[in-house]
């Protein structure tokens, strides 16, 4: 049980993932996401999740260097583009990451959507930079079972971690033990369903009972589900709060209530046909 903000999963071929991280999806490139970034590495947090897409590698690179914690210290997820997708195109892709992030690896790599007819490539292409030395994990975004099932008719290994949106407004247990079961970690992204389900009243008494704000008991839920969680905020205050989730523990009974809450939400809107 996650008992510390440096509480880590392990990953199927041993790499170790702090479950709490911090995820930077739009600060804008900048002060924004350079101020934020630092602010979460001040608070404690070692995990920050970024992409190409989100167009803010070079802040996040900056505010890691301006932390002066070493960078072995900090676990940073990067992913590569749907239009990157692709042998050649990913190989550099991942070294223009790499060059914006100011960094000789990352330590986690992820398709950020499945592409079936470009996956085989990508993935064989993030193998090779695996064995280069420049990501240390290797994982996906957005696949659903049926995108999984089909990723394991083109690799034998399995990714070591699958970013979905997950909290309790779409839960699926089902989805959680496929991943278990071929050794996957599922990671919750918009794990605050982008603010958009913080007046649930099931959240806000469990968040009354036991002292914490709704963004607390959405962030100990995945935690306590095992999954690593990435809360995103551009203030201070807040990226504080969604990191003082440790004191406290939901029984049986809060984790089945907020389970309870599944109504097949997603906060994100734009949804390709081919995610399902
Ligand atoms: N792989 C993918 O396709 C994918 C897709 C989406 C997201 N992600 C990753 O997941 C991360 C998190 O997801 P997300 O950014 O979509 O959504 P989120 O973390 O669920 O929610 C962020 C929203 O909640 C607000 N918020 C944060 N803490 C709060 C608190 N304690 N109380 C009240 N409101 C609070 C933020 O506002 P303020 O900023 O104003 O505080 C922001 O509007 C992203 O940053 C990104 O790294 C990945």
């Amino acid at each position: 049980m996650a008992s510390t903000i440096t509480h880590t999963v392990k990953l199927n071929n041993g790499v170790e993932i702090p479950q709490l991280g911090f995820g930077v999806f739009r600060l804008e490139h900048g002060e924004e996401a350079e101020q934020g970034t630092l602010w979460a590495l001040e608070a404690g947090y070692r995990h920050i999740d970024t992409a190409a897409a989100y167009r803010n590698e070079e802040s996040v690179g900056r505010a890691v260097a301006r932390s002066g914690i070493p960078r072995a210290e900090i676990f940073i997820t990067t992913k590569v583009r749907d239009g990157d997708q692709g042998y050649a195109t990913t190989k550099r892709a991942c070294e223009e990451s790499l060059r914006r992030l100011g960094t000789d690896f990352v330590d986690l790599y992820l398709i950020h959507w499945p592409n079936d007819a470009r996956m085989a490539d990508t993935w064989r292409a993030m193998q090779e930079l695996r064995e280069e030395g420049k990501c240390r994990a290797l994982g996906v975004s957005n696949f659903t079972v049926k995108r999984l099932d089909f990723f394991f008719t083109l690799s034998d290994e399995a990714p070591t971690v699958n970013q979905v949106e997950f909290h309790p407004f779409n839960y699926d247990a089902a989805f959680l033990a496929y991943c278990g079961k071929k050794g996957i970690v599922a990671e919750a992204y918009s794990p605050l369903t982008r603010a958009q389900r913080l007046d649930d009243p099931t959240v806000g008494r469990l968040a009354r009972a036991h002292g914490k704000t709704p963004a607390q008991i959405l962030i100990r839920w995945n935690l306590q589900h095992g999954v690593i969680t990435i809360p995103k905020s551009a203030r201070q205050a807040r990226i504080v709060e969604n990191a003082d989730v440790f004191d406290f523990e939901l029984s049986a009974e809060q984790m089945a209530a907020l389970d309870a809450l599944s109504e097949g939400f997603f906060a994100i809107t734009y949804r390709p046909e081919n995610w399902y």
